[in-house]
């Protein structure tokens, strides 16, 4: 009795998926066009001038000759090769298309049946442009698309850089370093099955932050070289060395080298800018006396000092 009942369960699932099969066979088109476009529906043979013509538009008659006489619709509405014209196709064009060709005997000579698929066609994409930290987003605008939702309708998304297809998926953003992209004009284009569309190109100016610098500092003779650490900067920062908050030295250099006696007891720190961002070092005084010294930083409430281990000349602070 259980068995029964399963396999009848089964054999109604398996009813179900078949159904869901049809169905979706059903969706298939056998041709694509985009609205406003013409198009001739073959009726895949070339009825004689004896045969009867009859074309039919989801089940209702559009089109019949019989005898040489126009029955239903107009001579015009086909071409000689018996192909039915559709001129400036609208979304509600879309459907079963049947070629029915018949003997004077009212025999079947040829019957076909063609699904015509109406898709709109894409819009001219907009290309959008957002500024993240160190990287930059593109999105290719597709508000004004066909809704895509139909299986046959799916849109895709092919992005350029410098003319060059760099990605040809589905998605409507990329993302990339901004170092990377810079001074190059990035494009989108948005395609279905019928129709394709390229926005302008563009170039990006999203800056990149500059990061924190690091500053260390080396005691040689009567002198401290003062180093600013700071890799991996965009390539537009610039440096500044302050001493106790006041701008020193404006340039790119990055190391500073002054007299140990006159800067004792200061606080240096340097500063790296572009036009996005700075950042300020911890601040740095130096204990350097006398000759060569190496130093380790150790920071104390935001100030890196300097104690100095090693050999030489000089003490130990
Ligand atoms: C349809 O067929 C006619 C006659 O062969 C031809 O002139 C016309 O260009 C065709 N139209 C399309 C859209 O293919
Ligand atoms: C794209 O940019 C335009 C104007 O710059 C803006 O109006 C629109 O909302 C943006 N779209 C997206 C998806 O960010
Ligand atoms: C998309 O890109 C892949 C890999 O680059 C390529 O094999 C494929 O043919 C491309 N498809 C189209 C439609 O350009
Ligand atoms: C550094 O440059 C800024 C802007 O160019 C200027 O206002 C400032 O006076 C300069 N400071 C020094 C110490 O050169
Ligand atoms: C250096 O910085 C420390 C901590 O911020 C501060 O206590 C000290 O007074 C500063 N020295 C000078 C000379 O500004
Ligand atoms: C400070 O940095 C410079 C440059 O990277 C390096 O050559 C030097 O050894 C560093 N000094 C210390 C004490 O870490």
């Amino acid at each position: 009795m259980r068995t029964m009942k399963k396999m009848a369960s089964l054999l109604s699932v398996c009813v179900f998926l078949l159904c869901c099969f049809a169905v979706v066979a059903s969706q298939g088109c056998d041709r694509l066009v985009a609205v406003g476009e013409n198009f001739n529906v073959s009726s895949g043979y070339k009825p004689q001038p004896t045969e009867n013509l009859k074309w039919k538009f989801n089940g209702n008659i559009l089109f019949f000759k019989r005898s040489g006489k126009v029955i239903a619709g107009k001579p015009d509405d086909i071409n000689n090769d018996g192909s039915l014209k559709l001129t400036n196709l609208k979304m509600n064009q879309a459907g079963r298309y049947t070629s029915e060709v018949f003997d004077i005997n009212g025999k079947e000579r040829a019957t076909k049946t063609t699904n015509l698929c109406i898709l709109d066609p894409v819009k001219k994409p907009t290309l959008n442009i957002t500024c993240l930290a160190s990287e930059v987003v593109f999105t290719c605008s597709h508000d004004p698309q066909p809704d895509g939702t139909k299986q046959y309708d799916t849109i895709h998304y092919k992005w350029f850089l410098n003319d060059y297809m760099i990605s040809n998926e589905t998605e409507t953003s990329m993302k990339r370093k901004v170092a990377e992209t810079k001074n190059l004009p990035v494009s989108c284009e948005v395609g279905n099955k019928v129709s394709s569309a390229k926005s302008d190109s563009l170039t990006h100016t999203c800056i990149e932050p500059v990061k924190k610098p690091e500053i260390n500092g080396t005691c040689k003779d009567s002198e401290v070289i003062i180093t600013c650490l700071a890799p991996q900067q965009p390539d537009n920062a610039q440096f500044k060395w302050l001493q106790d908050g006041e701008v020193i030295v404006n340039e790119t250099e990055m190391s500073l080298t002054i007299s140990s006696a006159e800067s004792k007891n200061k606080n240096f720190s340097c500063e790296v800018y572009n036009q996005a961002s700075s950042e300020k070092s911890v601040s740095f005084s130096h204990s350097c006396v006398g000759s060569t010294f190496l130093g380790l930083p150790v920071e104390l409430f935001g100030v890196s000092i300097w104690v100095y281990i090693g050999g030489g000349a000089g003490e130990f602070q």
